[in-house]
């Protein structure tokens, strides 16, 4: 089910194991100023979901905001085929002759703008991701960029040590290497992100962190500098 975070923000988990690390899974799901809805990184579209979404409003916006988030876009474009979609470049080819489909850049478009900033991160040639922040609840969207597991399991604790997100914040270890010919692009990503007055992350994966995000996603990249 769609859980109340903020007044114009809902999310709703499931849990994910890939090769047996608990990444979990998360939609998030904002109340733009004119009542429509802008649906970020749809999973399953249940019966009970798709009902919860239509009471809170038209979905105006489906967005794919990074790589692998398109596997139930189908499933989200079947339900809602009148709403919008908005895809990362790499994504957009395979839904561009759908009407009403469009690639994400670095601004927000009309849909949204009035509510939400964005930026197409760049860390790197294997990443893929844009990343939003809605001003009214002051939080921020991200993908894959950075997460946090917390998952007893074995294979999560072992994994999720290696990449570097074991019970911290942070972007996948290997994010440092493949940005070493990039690090002022990354750089300036990272700045675009501080420059929004966020408090609250809310990534695809892993755990939200509530409060104190701003300061919690400047120490996960204080690398760069
Ligand atoms: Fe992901």
């Amino acid at each position: 089910m769609l859980q109340k975070i903020d007044d114009t923000l809902w999310i709703a988990e499931d849990p994910l194991r890939i090769f047996g690390i608990a990444l979990g899974r998360r939609m998030t799901v904002i109340g733009l100023p004119d009542g429509g809805l802008f649906v970020h990184s749809p999973w399953e579209m249940t019966a009970d979901r798709k009902r919860r979404l239509l009471d809170l409003g038209p979905v105006r916006s489906i967005v794919a905001p990074g790589r692998f988030h398109d596997l139930y876009l189908d499933q989200a474009l079947l339900e809602f085929p009148q709403a919008e979609l908005h895809a990362i470049p790499s994504l957009f080819g395979r839904f561009a002759s759908r009407p009403n489909t469009f690639p994400l850049s670095d601004s927000p478009p009309s849909s949204w703008g009035e509510a939400i900033e964005q930026h197409a991160f760049i860390a790197g040639p294997f990443h893929s991701e844009t990343v939003f922040f809605h001003r009214k609840s002051r939080s921020l969207l991200l993908t894959d960029l950075c997460f946090r597991l917390e998952d007893r399991g074995g294979m999560t604790r072992l994994a999720g040590g290696v990449l570097g997100v074991y019970q911290k914040f942070s972007p996948t270890r290997d994010i440092r290497l493949w940005t070493l010919g990039e690090r002022r692009l990354l750089r300036d990503s990272v700045e675009r992100v501080l420059a929004w007055p966020f408090t609250r992350i809310i990534p695809a994966h892993g755990e939200r962190i509530p409060e104190n995000g701003r300061s919690a996603f400047e120490a996960a990249f204080r690398w760069v500098w």
